[in-house]
């Protein structure tokens, strides 16, 4: 945050100054010589305070520089018929502008989905193949999810971890493969349970995502989804999913560069709902969300999408 000096009445004083373009956070550059006159001037027509009394900690904003993003993984869930009803709740529904959703089906029904869903919303594969397609029994290729109409894919999620057995090295390489036929991933990470209680969820989530060693992060969305809070109600706190947020976007800086830190998208997954949505989008480093059992509820997800409103009002 720029810290800015002037003077006011003989004394000196620092100011931070936080410029707020839409939701994002920029930082404001005033010119020190300025009088005490064109230094409130420019704090006044620069600068949308929410209360002057709670400064500037009191707009909430995306300390990213990256549009809100929420998806929903529908994961082994559905049928024709709920699918069809859940469409027709989500075609309908109002969602505000300045978000990218995106939904996961079941790859038996992603045809269905693509053919009746608003184009509003783009649809995510819930795995994909190391490679190009061939003699692989069970696998899709993903070229074959580009050619029915898939923009994402889903990787590294705990289920496919820690149920399937998938480990780093073959998450990475189905990344890279997807990214360089331009597929976009949505790359998950998160700790177990005892690994955070062992303090070590830094270091799992960093491993992680050092395996996604890609060459290009333009198009990854990282969901930190810890895999306790994953489809048992028990919700990361705000708190507690901001600072996992904020070590994953200076690794990012550290470890690829501030550009990527500031432009990737880091949202938060395990037990999102309608309730608990605004909390966690108020949080500075959450750019939005995965979610699983309330993506099937039509007018849940809505909610959860238009959470990208809490980012905009007072704290
Ligand atoms: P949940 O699942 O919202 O049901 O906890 C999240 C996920 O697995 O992505």
């Amino acid at each position: 945050m720029a810290v800015v000096s002037t003077s006011l009445s003989g004394a000196a004083v620092s100011t931070q100054l936080t410029q707020f373009s839409g939701l994002r956070r920029s930082f404001l550059k005033l010119d020190n010589s300025n009088s005490t006159h064109s230094f409130f001037q420019n704090v006044d027509s620069h600068l949308r305070l929410a209360s002057e009394n709670k400064g500037c900690r009191g707009v909430v904003t995306m300390a990213g520089s990256g549009k809100f993003f929420v998806g929903g993984n529908w994961k082994c869930n559905g049928t024709k018929d709920s699918i069809s009803k859940l469409i027709t709740e989500l075609n309908s529904s109002t969602l505000e502008s300045d978000v990218d959703v995106v939904v996961a089906p079941p790859f038996v029904y992603i045809d269905q989905v693509k053919n009746s869903l608003t184009d509003r919303i783009e649809i995510a594969a819930q795995n994909s193949w190391t490679g190009k397609g061939g003699a692989f029994t069970g696998e899709i290729s993903v070229e074959q999810l580009k050619d029915i109409g898939c923009k994402w894919v889903v990787l590294g999620h705990s289920e496919r971890r820690h149920i399937i057995g998938e480990n780093d090295q073959f998450i990475g390489k189905k990344a890279a493969y997807a990214l360089s036929e331009g597929l976009g991933v949505i790359a998950c990470i998160g700790e177990l349970l005892e690994e955070r209680e062992a303090g070590k969820t830094f270091d799992v989530c960093f491993q992680q995502l050092k395996a996604y060693a890609v060459p290009s992060w333009d198009k990854i969305v990282i969901a930190y989804e810890p895999v306790w809070a994953i489809g048992t109600g028990k919700v990361a706190t705000p708190e507690q999913a901001q600072e996992v947020h904020v070590a994953i976007r200076d690794w990012l800086s550290k470890n690829v560069s501030a550009e990527v830190a500031s432009k990737t998208r880091i949202i938060y997954g395990g037990s999102v709902n309608g309730g608990n949505c605004a909390e966690l989008a108020k949080q500075e480093d959450i750019d939005g969300f995965l979610v699983g059992g309330a993506s099937l509820k039509g007018p849940e997800f809505a909610t959860i999408i238009n959470s990208v409103t809490s980012k905009k009002v007072a704290a």
